[in-house]
């Protein structure tokens, strides 16, 4: 009997895997944000939990990854539990003889409770879903398709300073075409009502205008800009992301554009506002200048990056039907 299901969520996490924002609806995401603030007084060691004791999860990472790998890592020791870490399978497991992503999984999940997987292409974690017949999966990105758990603490980071997930104003610059944590934040935005996004990146880096058009369809206003001129004063948050270097066939083209949005002091100056806050899912490669990280407006080195375990602990553990 599988006991591992995909679908939408509706505020039971137990068995679930985690493949797209499109699961989850306004409850769910509460649900989550409610533990997930239990799990900062357990990371912080206020209250120590082993609550994953006994549980083993695979961390199946196909592509590069320090971050995200890490925050699981950590999310899942932190409470107790065990990781199985295959980086770099490629080149250092079987998939180097040839078996395919279904095998892999089908094998991995013999060995644990849960798996974890990054992979170049889109639609893998789903591939990966549907081939396990018993543990869930957790997408941490697919290619250019999504990245779930990023969006995730992104929304709760933005949650835990404006107390509300509508009516907001936002800043989506970089690689919006490449940028997969920028798809699923927008999914997730688009559950609630009057949330407008100016979205500023280079003419060859925008959305496909199937996929503005779907996004649009949800509900949220998402307005193309050309320069930084066009930013409204009045944003709540600024997210600012890395053009995916990995995604570009020829390096030239990814030079020319690579920088052509940086978030500067001066450009705070010019178009920020006190309230704001300043977002970025990392790995930064010059699009942020240093003297950035002192203000203290910027959270992308500080609470964005901590929400990214706590929330990584809450659904682990949720999905493991431990809470
Ligand atoms: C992001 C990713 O892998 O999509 N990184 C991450 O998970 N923190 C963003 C990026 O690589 O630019």
């Amino acid at each position: 009997m599988p006991t591992a299901t995909s679908g939408n969520i509706d505020s039971n996490f137990k068995g679930k895997d985690i493949l797209s924002l499109n699961q989850f609806d306004q409850k769910s995401l509460q649900t989550l944000f409610n533990v997930t603030v239990e799990m900062a007084d357990i990371a912080k060691n206020a209250k120590p939990s082993d609550i994953l004791k006994g549980n083993i999860v695979t961390l199946m990472f196909y592509e590069p990854s320090s971050r995200t790998f890490g925050s699981f890592g950590a999310a899942i020791k932190q409470l107790g539990g065990q990781t199985i870490d295959i980086l770099d399978p490629v080149h250092f497991s079987s998939v180097a003889k040839g078996e395919t992503l279904e095998d892999t999984i089908r094998v991995f999940e013999a060995y644990c409770d849960a798996i974890v997987i990054r992979h170049p292409e889109v639609g893998a974690a789903k591939r990966a879903a549907e081939a396990a017949d018993f543990v869930p999966i957790l997408n941490a990105g697919d290619g250019i398709g999504e990245h779930p758990t990023q969006a995730l603490l992104d929304l709760y980071t933005i949650y835990e300073k404006f107390g509300r997930l509508d009516g907001l104003t936002g800043v989506l610059t970089g690689d919006i075409l490449n940028g997969r944590t920028v798809h699923s934040l927008i999914l997730g935005l688009s559950l609630y009502k009057n949330n407008t996004m100016y979205v500023l990146s280079p003419k060859e880096l925008r959305l496909k205008a199937s996929d503005l058009a779907f996004y649009k369809k949800r509900g949220i206003k998402l307005i193309e800009i050309d320069s930084e001129e066009e930013i409204p004063p009045d944003a709540n948050f600024w997210y600012w992301t890395r053009v995916q270097k990995e995604r570009f066939k020829d390096l030239s083209e990814y030079e020319k554009v690579k920088h052509r949005f940086v978030l500067t002091t001066d450009l705070i100056k010019k178009k920020g506002n006190d309230g704001m806050i300043l977002m970025h899912p990392l790995p930064r490669v010059g699009e942020i200048e240093l003297s950035v990280d002192k203000d203290k407006r910027a959270v992308y080195l500080r609470t964005e990056v901590r929400n990214g375990m706590y929330i990584r602990m809450a659904l682990i553990a949720m999905i493991l039907g431990k809470i």
